[in-house]
Parts: C-alpha cells; structure tokens; sequence
C-alpha cells in the first residue's frame, strides 16, 4: 500500500498556471465559476461559519484568522489568512498572506495544499466583479480608488473585465503606494490618475463605481468624507473586514442599497456594522440568482459589503487544482501518518506500509 498523498502546489506551480492561461482568463474564469456556484448556491447544503481568530499587537498589530468552509460536495476548505498591515514597509512582504487546504469530507484526509495570498486577491477581485456586473451602471468609466496596495491591483484589474473604464482616479494616505500603482496595473490599459487628500471629495464625486480597499485600523473611518456622489455610484467596500473598521459613511451607507458578500460576517466585520438589519439588503448569493430584481438599483448608489467569504476561496482553490493537475504541475506529498492499524498510532513504526492506499482508492478523493 501507498503513503497518504495530497498534492502540494508551490509558488513555481502556481506562477506556472496563472501564466499559462494568463492572468485575463484566469479572473473571467474565476468571475464565471464563482457566479455558477452562486446561481445554485443553496445555504441548508453547506456550513460556512463566520470566520474566527486571534489577534495581537506583540510584536506589532496583526491578527491570524481561520475560514471553513464545508461545501455539500463532500469537500471542506480552511483557509487560514494572516494579516499584518506593517508587513510592506517593514517585512517586504504582502499585508495579507494566507495557505488553503482542501479536504475530503468523508474520511478527513488532506487533499490539497495551496498559496492563498494570490488567490485571496483574485477571488476577491472577481466577487467585486460579480457584484459590480449586477449593480454598476454598465456604462461606468470612471473608477475611483482609496487605498493603493495589493487588492487593489486586483480589484481595479477585474472590474476591468466587466466596466468600459477610461479613467482610474486614486488616493492612498501613502503617496508612495499611490505613486506606484498606475506601473502595476499598467496592463489593464487605462490610465490612473493619482490625487492628494485635497482631491478626496472630488474622486468621490466624479466615480461611477468607487473602490474602497484600505488598511485603515479600526475606529479609524471612514476613509472619506460625505458628500456629493454620482447618483448611480456603485461602491465595492472590501477593506472592512474587522470588528469597528469601516471604510464608507453611514450616511451613504443609508441612501444606498447594500449588499454583503456573507450577511452573517458583515454584521460583526463589514461595513453592515454601521447598519440595523431593515436597512441591509440582499446577498450576493440573492444578487446572482434574483438578478433581474435588482436591475433598477444600477440607477441608485449601491454598496457591495465584501468581507471575503470561505465560498469564494473554495471555488478559487478548486479552480487553481484543476488546472495545475491538467498540467502535470505539483508534487503529491505524504503529509499524514495513517497506521495499518486504525487503533494503533504505533505500528506506524512496525511498517512502511499504511492504511491510506485502501482508503484512497474507496474512490471519494479526487484531486
Ligand atoms: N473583502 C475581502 O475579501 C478582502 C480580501 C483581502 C483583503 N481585504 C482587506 O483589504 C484591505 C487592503 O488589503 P491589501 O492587501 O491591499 O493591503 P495593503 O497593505 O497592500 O494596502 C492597503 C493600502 O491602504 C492604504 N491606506 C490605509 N489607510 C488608508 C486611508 N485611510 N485612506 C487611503 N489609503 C489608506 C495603505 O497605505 C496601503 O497602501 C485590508 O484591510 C484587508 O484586510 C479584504
């Protein structure tokens, strides 16, 4: 009998997929796949918690979060996501940093292990998407952002995908971050136009849709002020996803219509904080398969309330081991230790062998 396998994907195998289906089809594909397992998302089938974690200000303010997933296929993901705004200036290394790992739901055992800080970026880009393509005036070409560092590479990138923009006009408190992002979206083809806070109310005024994607601490909002906005002003908030963190007014808040991405978690995280439960409106799930209803709010401001969602990195984990497994890409690994006797951990010790060849080829797991 075999050791347990689950396929390892390293930061080469998944640098080798996104190039070769190029980052364009990879964010249409993952805008699609997330929009098809919203139509047929049923919430009695699956059990998505509100994520939990622990947070710490030694050595310096940072918290490690934690998000199941069981999805009704017979699969549960966790994702365990780091955040830790100081880590670019000080560390070098992205703010958010995060590992997924898909399991087999009949038996336990690890299927898959993969970097979640790309995929983080990107399934968070596409739920923008998803919800933009439903409650943004279609003809939106002006985007405003606030907050210039990793997401919003991503978000500006797949909004993109589904917006005829012609002009990016941002802002971040940190001139620098602001300064370099129109290089790092510069394949999106649309030019960025960098303004100071004096500008802030302006961005605002002048956005069809609005991105806000902030590291703003919380009891720091919001991240502009109120004030005159486009009347179809579609908002994608994405930076709120703490206890007393906010990014929009309330008072915009209240003359829009906002969706969150998971109700449950916007409540204690998002920018739903801000809100008592009449004034929410519907999911992201409701948004997708009730479409049609909601074509009168592009007309209106609207508020997509993005905390990320475990569905979202289960569709954008799922999606990554396919593709690396139609390339041949990753390396099966022999993480777990499963003894030929179920009820004796030692006689790992007694034998090469191990259960887990019987237990794969029962035919569940499938990579
Ligand atoms: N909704 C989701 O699913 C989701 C997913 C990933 C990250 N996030 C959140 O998005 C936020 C941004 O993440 P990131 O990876 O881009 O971080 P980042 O550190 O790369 O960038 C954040 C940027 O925000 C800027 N900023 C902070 N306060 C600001 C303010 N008041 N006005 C303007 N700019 C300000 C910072 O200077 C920095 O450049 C974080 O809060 C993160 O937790 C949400």
């Amino acid at each position: 009998m075999s050791a347990p396998l689950s396929l390892l994907l390293e930061a080469p195998d998944v640098r080798a997929v996104l190039s070769h289906l190029g980052r364009d089809r990879f964010i249409d594909l993952l805008t699609a796949r997330l929009t098809e397992t919203l139509r047929t998302f049923a919430p009695e089938q699956v059990q998505i918690p509100p994520r939990a974690g622990v947070q710490y200000a030694n050595p310096s303010f940072g918290l490690l979060e934690w998000m199941p997933a069981y999805v009704g296929a017979g699969e549960t993901l966790v994702k365990v996501v780091g955040y830790h705004p100081t880590n670019p200036e000080v560390r070098g290394v992205p703010t958010v940093i995060s590992t997924m790992c898909l399991y087999d739901a009949t038996g336990g055992h690890l299927i898959g292990i993969v970097d979640g800080t790309l995929l983080t970026a990107l399934r968070t880009g596409a739920a923008s998407a998803v919800a933009t393509r439903i409650l943004a005036s279609p003809h939106s070409r002006v985007l405003g952002v606030i907050g210039c560092g990793a997401q919003a590479v991503t978000q500006i990138h797949a909004l993109s995908r589904v917006l005829p923009l012609e002009r990016i006009v941002a802002y971040d408190v940190r001139p620098d971050a602001a300064r370099s992002l129109a290089a790092r979206v510069s394949f999106v083809g649309v030019p960025v136009e960098v303004v100071g806070p004096e500008k802030l109310g302006d961005l605002v005024a002048g956005a069809d849709v609005l991105c806000t994607c902030t590291s703003s601490a919380p009891g720091a909002g919001p991240v502009f002020p109120d004030g005159p906005t486009r009347p179809h002003l579609h908002v994608n908030a994405i930076g709120s996803d703490l206890p007393g963190k906010f990014e929009v007014p309330v008072e915009l808040l209240r003359r829009g219509l906002v969706c969150p991405d998971f109700r449950e978690q916007a409540v204690l995280e998002g920018e739903c904080q801000q809100l008592t439960a009449e004034d929410i409106g519907p999911d992201l799930a409701a948004l997708v398969q009730q479409g049609h209803t909601f074509e009168a709010a592009r007309e209106r401001i609207t508020v997509f309330d993005s905390t990320g969602w475990a569905l979202e990195d289960y569709v954008a984990t799922r999606m990554m081991l396919e593709c690396a497994r139609e390339l041949g890409r990753g390396r099966r690994v022999a993480v777990e230790c499963l003894p030929p006797d179920p009820k004796d951990p030692y006689s790992l010790l007694e034998s090469a062998e191990s259960a887990a060849g019987s237990y794969l080829s029962a035919g569940r797991v499938r990579v």
